[in-house]
């Protein structure tokens, strides 16, 4: 099996759905753009028969973008639905349809009102009808981790049978713990030998928090796609953060043996992006690419990443496309923060001065969050200079 694992970006599709988060079609096609510089391998532009405005969003996209990613519109399994999503990503030079259906018997019951059979029959018209189209298409059985597993693989088979050439399987809820989702995972390999011949896809959602550590725990059991969104935003609590998805991949590269085609050095930046298209900030304790993700304010940790930036961090700012990481002057700092502050800052104090300092300096971080630049020049002028 292959150790590349497709980087599958649905940010201007799950990630619109979040409360907020809509996007006019200019802001979609900028953030297109650059999601593929980041060098994702599909984009998923949109849900065509959505609205006007995503039907021409998706439309622009897919003519827009050159020698880059597939350009992949979602669908239901009705044909209109179907035609509208072709027509939107035709023109695209590696257009993909994605097909969706529900396979939990609770979407089932309460939300499709059909039956198991039905359904059977409604994936292999639906996924047939976008095959006669395209020749790209991905089927999603959405609700997968709660679906029955043996009527999940029938539905499986059934996909592949009417020409699927991805199989997404979801975490739509969030419910699965990564455990069971290696096993949902192994089960329908075991169990559906033949979709080796397609991609295998998963797609989780973070209502418990485990949306990354679910996607990782799919692609150890053999998937080869991973969905997400940048800065994780999405339906709800959000879809798996694509940057932690990536980064966890390269900076476990020994053990997990795993490669995607992304350009990291793109991932800061893209993440701006989103949060200034999509107005949903980051949180400043955010993996990879929080405000605080490269800083370090305590005392023994500045002193090691002083010395040593492997002592506390497990990639380095750089290779996300950062410049460099930061150190915070606060309460919790020691002497060769400040001692790294005046080097840099052109001072050359010696011993006695820069001892009286540090003591003025810790009387005034127990009264403030965050000590700036100017607290130190004014502390300096005070305590050194006497000015
Ligand atoms: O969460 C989900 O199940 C989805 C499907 C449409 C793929 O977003
Ligand atoms: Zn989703």
């Amino acid at each position: 099996m292959s150790n590349y694992v497709k980087i599958f970006d649905t940010t201007l599709r799950d990630g619109e759905q979040s409360p907020g988060a809509s996007m006019n079609k200019e802001e979609k096609l900028r953030l297109a753009r650059k999601l593929a510089k980041l060098g994702v391998d599909i984009i998923e532009a949109g849900f065509p028969a959505a609205s006007p405005g995503d039907f021409e969003a998706v439309r622009l996209i897919a003519g827009d973008l050159r020698g880059g990613p597939v350009v992949c519109g979602l669908s239901r399994t009705r044909p209109a639905d179907i035609e509208r999503c072709w027509q939107a990503v035709r023109e695209a030079e590696k257009p993909r349809i994605h097909v969706f259906l529900a396979t939990s018997d609770i979407h089932l019951q309460y939300k499709l009102q059909m039956t198991r059979q039905q359904v059977l029959d409604e994936i292999r018209s639906g996924v047939g009808h976008a095959r006669g189209l395209c020749e790209d298409v991905q089927w999603s059985a959405e609700d997968a981790s709660r679906s029955d597993p043996d009527f999940l693989c029938q539905c499986v088979r059934v996909a592949l049978e009417a020409g699927a050439t991805t199989i997404n399987i979801p975490d739509t809820v969030g419910y699965a713990l990564p455990h069971e989702f290696y096993e949902r995972i192994s089960y329908i390999r075991a169990n559906v030998p033949e979709v080796a011949r397609a991609t295998l896809s998963v797609h989780c959602h973070d209502d418990l928090g485990h949306a990354v550590a679910n996607s990782i725990a799919g692609v150890r059991a053999g998937a080869r796609q991973v969905e997400g969104c940048i800065n994780g935003i999405g339906e709800r609590a959000g879809n798996a953060a694509l940057e932690e998805v990536i980064m966890t991949l390269a900076t476990r590269q020994k053990e997990l043996g795993l490669i995607t085609g992304v350009n990291k050095a793109e991932i800061h930046s893209t993440s701006r992006l989103v949060t200034m298209i999509s107005g949903l900030p980051v949180q400043p304790n955010k993996a990879i690419v929080g405000a605080n993700a490269f800083a370090h304010e305590s005392g023994i940790h500045v002193d090691g990443v002083l010395k040593q930036p492997l002592t506390y961090e497990i990639m380095t700012p750089e290779e996300v496309g950062l410049a460099s990481n930061t150190v915070v002057l606060g309460k919790h700092s020691g002497r060769a923060a400040l001692r790294n502050w005046l080097s840099g800052n052109g001072y050359e104090l010696d011993r006695q001065q820069c001892e009286s300092l540090f003591e003025a300096f810790k009387r005034l971080a127990d009264k403030k969050k965050e000590i700036e630049n100017d607290d130190l020049e004014a502390l300096i002028a005070d305590e050194i200079l006497r000015i």
